[in-house]
């Protein structure tokens, strides 16, 4: 090992260390539930993504093991050179008509939906408008585009500012295309993006729409369909961001749009040139997760019964949730260290959510970022209020 790297890579982290940003992941020894069993201990689980329980289910389950019989384990091959299954298009096919679009190309992930698909549709020519609070993952997609984008130059708009994206827009007449992109949910704050306003204004400045909705499918819209089913923008966002990872229980993303512009990533969408297919057991499970949301309103209906339930228990005992209209309930704490120590001890009282401080979000305003789900039970939630509630006494009795 070459000691320069190491030395560099010794002293980097440690830095981390030192500002309070260093991560090292808990582990999971349970399947992704409401109560699962972390680093030897049973904890209540308020930091997954598995909003439905549809990682667990029994339907999607078995459709894996199904395909591992009929499929093998691995798709064999990157997507055109050979590695396309029967079982891949009808995924793509299904998530078509569930979103109500001409065409879906499957990712293997939402990360590399975004930074595959942002950078292809886009030139030199053109100007990409960002809302300030977008994901990690639009952010590169953005950066590894030849477009302007930077916020120096004007090109990033407040969060939900729809006045400074105006501006943005008026600006930007000169450009051949303009692009807008946003979150649909929020996914640190949990917020909805304001889409109507942002489609009309997108109809008015001959701009197009993407809207990642990593947080929003399974969550909002007919069967969870995401947030332009929500706002019945039907027809008039341009590209749809789902990931297949969060509420729909597996792992992958896709980009929902016109036949066109599957044609196009297809040719020029370079995680989805350059990388192998999904295992086709994961196109099975999705397929089978997809006819649970579509079949099956209960686990949705008890995701927001559980959401509506756990806000306002917060509420009533004077917590912050921060505006949020989602599953996704930050829980403002201020301070960085008030936020970082509150995980600390929750942890000890059986509870597992993150702390989210600078500089994933602004100075003063960390949080602990909380999500019910659908698995959660009435015990679950009033256990982990009475341990919020208790650590909050500790915070402010600096024990
Ligand atoms: C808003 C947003 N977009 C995209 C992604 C990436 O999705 P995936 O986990 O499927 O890669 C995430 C994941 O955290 C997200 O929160």
């Amino acid at each position: 090992m070459n000691d320069t790297l190491q030395g560099w890579l010794q002293g980097e982290i440690q830095g981390l260390k030192d500002a309070h940003l260093y991560k090292k992941p808990r582990i999971l020894e349970s399947p992704a539930g409401g109560r699962v069993t972390m680093d030897g201990k049973s904890v209540i689980n308020l930091s997954s993504n598995n909003y439905l329980g549809l990682a667990n289910h029994p339907k999607v389950k078995q459709a894996a093991l199904d395909a591992v019989e009929k499929w093998g384990v691995g798709a064999g091959a990157v997507r055109w050179i050979g590695g396309t299954m029967a079982i891949h298009d009808e995924l793509e096919e299904r998530i078509a008509k569930f979103k109500r679009v001409e065409s879906v190309l499957v990712f293997t992930s939402g990360f590399t939906a975004n930074s595959g698909c942002i950078p292809a549709v886009v030139t030199k020519d053109d100007v990409i408008i960002s809302d300030a609070l977008n994901h990690a993952s639009i952010i590169d997609g953005v950066r590894l585009s030849a477009a302007a984008y930077r916020k120096s130059d004007g090109w990033v708009y407040d969060h939900k500012n729809m006045d400074m994206l105006e501006d943005c827009l008026k600006r930007a007449s000169g450009f051949a295309k303009r692009m807008i992109i946003t979150d649909g949910v929020f996914s640190m704050d949990g917020d909805i993006a304001p889409l109507p306003e942002i489609v009309a204004l997108a109809e008015k400045y001959d701009a197009f729409v993407m809207v990642d909705d990593a947080h929003a499918s399974g969550v909002l819209g007919k069967n969870g369909a995401g947030t332009a089913s929500h706002f019945d923008l039907y027809g008039r966002v341009d590209i749809q961001l789902g990931t297949l990872s969060k509420a729909l229980g597996v792992v992958g993303g896709y980009i929902a749009g016109s036949g066109s512009l599957k044609e196009w990533l297809i040719n020029r969408g370079r995680p989805y040139l350059f990388s192998t297919a999904h295992p086709p057991m994961v196109a099975a499970a999705l397929i089978a997760a997809l006819d649970v949301m579509e079949n099956d309103p209960e686990p949705m209906e008890r995701l927001w019964s559980n959401t509506r339930k756990w806000k306002s228990m917060l509420h009533d005992a004077g917590f912050d949730t921060m505006g949020s209209e989602t599953p996704i309930t930050p829980i403002l704490f201020g301070e960085e260290k008030a936020a970082q120590d509150a995980e600390k001890m929750l942890w000890e009282e059986g509870v597992y959510a993150l702390a989210i401080v600078f500089p994933t979000v602004g100075k003063g305003s960390a949080r602990i970022r909380t999500m019910p789900n659908a698995t959660h039970t009435d015990e679950d939630l009033a256990n982990a209020l009475a341990a919020f509630v208790r650590v909050r006494d500790r915070l402010s009795a600096g024990v």
